[in-house]
């Protein structure tokens, strides 16, 4: 019988996708130094199954399936429609004899209903913090591993950890204050932020994974890619970043502050290649049962 709560999850994370999707390729060259510190914590080796849980549109289950190669296999699993008819179209989805063969699935990783016991391996780049019910969903992804099989995740620590998610948001908040305009950031714990922690590792435990661990990583990534200037993620920030609604109800010489603010503020972060900043993860790794 169909789940009306996975059903709710596909349309809640299409519809999130599509704000995000425009920007598919620069989020993909900003987030990519991560997978350095995901494929070495994962270890993949040639000939295994691997799941990629919250995979959008596809860079770690592409790189996957490289590492795995042409007789290994693996899932990409997105509740996202619209994120995985991207990664269906990527151009390098090609038959490569050298390369693991992708099925790409449209579901709700918490539900669905994997087979059982047949990954070697269980990987993510940050698609495993959205979950309402984290115990079932990570029990889900232990029934789909086989016994010694492994788990991989990169997760945000908290926000203001990682001037990469905060900086912005705090020069935001300021500038409009100082306007006499209230903008509220929310709480740096608030998901996807607060995962990094030993409750997660108490979760895991609980879903049937052994020995779980988390390592934290301290990243430098480029915003929105190498090359992008600061003027463009400073409007970007501004049109649909994360304070994007609450900017839109402020008097336009508060919205013009914040931009010129955010704008200043990444200038003096750019290196010469592109706007470099810190970002603060964890690895959480653990073994099936
Ligand atoms: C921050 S994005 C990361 C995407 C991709 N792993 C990457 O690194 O580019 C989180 C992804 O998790 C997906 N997601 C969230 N909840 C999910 C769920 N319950 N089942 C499957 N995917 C989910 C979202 O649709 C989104 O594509």
């Amino acid at each position: 019988m169909p789940d009306d709560r996975a059903a709710a999850v596909v349309d809640r994370c299409t519809e999130a996708a599509a704000t995000w999707l425009p920007l598919a390729g620069p989020i993909e060259a900003q987030l990519a130094p991560l997978n350095d510190v995901l494929f070495p914590a994962a270890g993949l080796r040639p000939g295994e199954s691997v799941i990629d849980v919250g995979c959008g549109t596809g860079d770690t289950t592409r790189r996957a399936a490289s590492l795995v190669g042409g007789t290994g296999q693996v899932l990409g699993i997105d509740a996202a429609r619209n994120a995985i008819e991207h990664a269906r179209h990527h151009p390098a989805g090609t038959h490569d004899p050298d390369t693991a063969p992708i099925t790409w699935a449209v579901a709700d990783a918490q539900r669905h209903a994997f087979p059982a016991a047949a990954a070697d391996a269980v990987i993510s780049r940050l698609g495993v913090m959205f979950f309402d019910e984290p115990v079932e969903a990570f029990a889900n992804l232990a029934a789909a591993t086989r016994p010694g099989g492994r788990f991989c995740a990169v997760v945000w620590t908290f926000r203001d950890e990682s001037p990469f998610l905060q900086l912005n948001l705090t020069v935001a908040v300021e500038t409009a204050a100082s306007y006499g305009w209230t903008l509220d950031a929310g709480p740096p714990d608030a998901a996807p932020f607060g995962f990094a922690t030993d409750e997660t590792l108490g979760i895991l435990a609980k879903a049937a994974w052994e020995d779980p661990g988390l390592r934290r990583h301290r990243v430098p990534l480029y915003a929105r890619g190498p090359g992008t200037p600061p003027e463009t993620i400073a409007d970007e920030f501004v049109a649909s970043g994360p304070l994007a609604s609450q900017l839109q109800g402020a008097p336009p010489e508060v919205v013009e502050a914040v931009r010129r603010a955010v704008r200043e503020e990444l200038t003096t972060c750019w290196d010469g290649r592109g706007v470099r900043l810190d970002a603060s993860v964890a690895v959480l790794t653990a073994t099936r049962a």
